[in-house]
């Protein structure tokens, strides 16, 4: 590569740089001050044995009391902005309204509060994947009455945080925890109804990102003057070949990923995508079925839904190589799609199995979400890879180097409206099914001491430089 400045520039004055985290993965006192039990706790406390280290987000990077060590660190590294979850339970620990848990409500304003007074934005995810139990015992988003649960909780959120919160998102991918009623082991509920409960809660989900959109839009934003988006996973998917065939399944793939959620929000045609309709209706009338596994939107919903983001949040980490076919082991690309996925084995490996680093896929993604979807504003609201616990992580200065690069490049080349970047994640916390042997922070945080010590990891300068520079250093001064 190079040189950053003559080739790709600076970031724009306006572009924001932080940092993102989730509630269960470093809040830990899962069970303190009234905090109601989540669908992750319920299913970690009862099969330890779908996280590959055993462990659970019970204590984690212990966040709920050591919140000021995190904005130390966001202030450390000239963070604009600090993109954390809520933990509904917290709130609402059983998920309704009118039970409300006044520490829980504390907590986040403390949070808040502190973040303001160093001078970092807050920007809240709503809902990241840990739905009270309650509303799971009732079906959880395969219900549609979780349409006005979620609605509820919304406006307990903007009323109360509102005033000094103005960037929310409502859920963070969809298409990963919708998985969870496809697939047991994996995330949370841990339901194997695939292609029937995985469709029927995307459904319900995008009903109610617009109906806490509309709520804003209608009752908040006059006064509140804040922006409402969604975060999407917007991996890439490379056709294997320059064949139509590869191209097409490329296409089917982005539509099944991505199309699902962002199309009846962004497009101007709204509803979901065309190939995506056309494939489960045809897979359900060929299973014998009386309708489609993918429910169907009236015409008056599928007006409430489109226009319903103030911009575009990108989630991304990784690219896949499709071509035609059919796999049964992606629940992120389900049958329906009739593509087959894999990484090239040239690409450079991680710590994480999934990850391979191709930065281009990035761009890539970008430039297929601004020609989709008639040029929205981007906040990259994802991106980043786990290390093998050194506070020395090269790699990870590596991959942020290539990756915000291409940033750069669709920004400056290919005239894409990129607005903010978000480093995934601050803390090494609790990764999901492979618990805390993948160690995604820019702040090691050391597990054996329970005081949960963090320590800035090299990649911190690095960024650091960069945010304060708006321009990406020679790759000669690597350290
Ligand atoms: C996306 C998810 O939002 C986050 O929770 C997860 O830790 C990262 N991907 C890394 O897998």
């Amino acid at each position: 590569m190079s040189s950053s400045a003559t080739t790709t520039g600076r970031f724009p004055q306006d572009f924001l740089f932080g940092s993102a985290t989730a509630a269960y993965q470093v809040e830990g006192a899962w069970n303190e001050d009234g905090k109601g039990e989540s669908i992750w706790d319920r299913m970690l406390h009862e099969h330890p044995d779908y996280v590959r280290d055993r462990q659970n987000g019970d204590v984690s990077a212990n966040s709920y009391h050591l919140y000021k060590d995190d904005v130390k660190a966001l202030k450390e590294l000239g963070a604009h902005f600090y993109r954390f979850s809520i933990a509904w339970t917290r709130i609402m620990p059983t998920g309704e309204a009118h039970k409300i848990n006044q520490p829980g409500i504390d907590y986040y304003n403390n949070l808040i509060n502190e973040l303001l007074a160093n001078g970092i934005q807050p920007m809240v995810t709503m809902y990241h994947w840990d739905l009270p139990q309650w509303l799971q015992d009732l079906g959880g988003w395969t219900n549609p009455i979780m349409v006005d649960y979620f609605e509820d909780y919304a406006r307990f959120l903007f009323e109360r945080y509102g005033d000094r919160v103005k960037w929310w998102f409502t859920f963070n991918e969809p298409s990963v925890f919708a998985a969870g009623y496809a697939t047991e082991r994996q995330m949370a509920p841990s339901l194997n109804k695939p292609g029937v409960g995985d469709y029927l809660a995307s459904h319900h989900v995008l009903i109610a990102h617009a109906r806490a959109y509309h709520l804003y839009d209608k009752h908040y934003r006059p006064t509140q003057q804040g922006k409402v988006s969604i975060a999407l996973m917007s991996n890439w998917y490379e056709p294997r070949s320059d064949s139509t065939e590869d191209i097409a399944a490329s296409d089917r793939a982005m539509q099944f990923s991505i199309g699902l959620y962002a199309h009846p929000i962004f497009s101007s045609a709204g509803d979901y995508p065309a190939i995506v309709r056309e494939l489960v209706d045809k897979n359900s009338k060929a299973e014998g079925r009386p309708r489609s596994r993918l429910p169907v939107f009236s015409k008056d919903m599928i007006e409430y839904i489109k226009g319903t983001s103030d911009f575009y949040s990108l989630n991304y980490y990784t690219c896949r190589l499709v071509s035609p076919g059919i796999t049964k082991h992606d629940p992120a690309l389900r049958p329906d799609a009739e593509v087959s996925s894999h990484a090239d084995p040239s690409w450079p490996t991680t710590a994480s199995e999934w990850i391979k680093v191709v930065p281009w896929g990035l761009r890539k993604a970008i430039n297929w979400v601004h020609k989709q979807y008639n040029g929205p504003t981007i906040v990259i609201t994802e991106n980043g890879v786990p290390d093998n616990g050194k506070l020395e992580d090269l790699s990870r200065i590596s991959y942020y180097r290539v990756h915000l690069a291409e940033v750069l490049k669709s920004i400056h080349e290919d005239g894409c409206n990129v607005k903010g970047f978000t480093t995934w994640s601050l803390l090494d916390n609790f990764e999901w099914n492979s618990g805390y042997t993948e160690k995604f922070g820019l702040y090691f945080v050391d597990y054996s001491d329970p005081a949960r010590t963090r320590k800035a990891k090299a990649s911190v300068q690095f960024l650091k430089q960069i945010i304060r520079t708006r321009e990406l250093p020679e790759e000669t001064q690597k350290p």
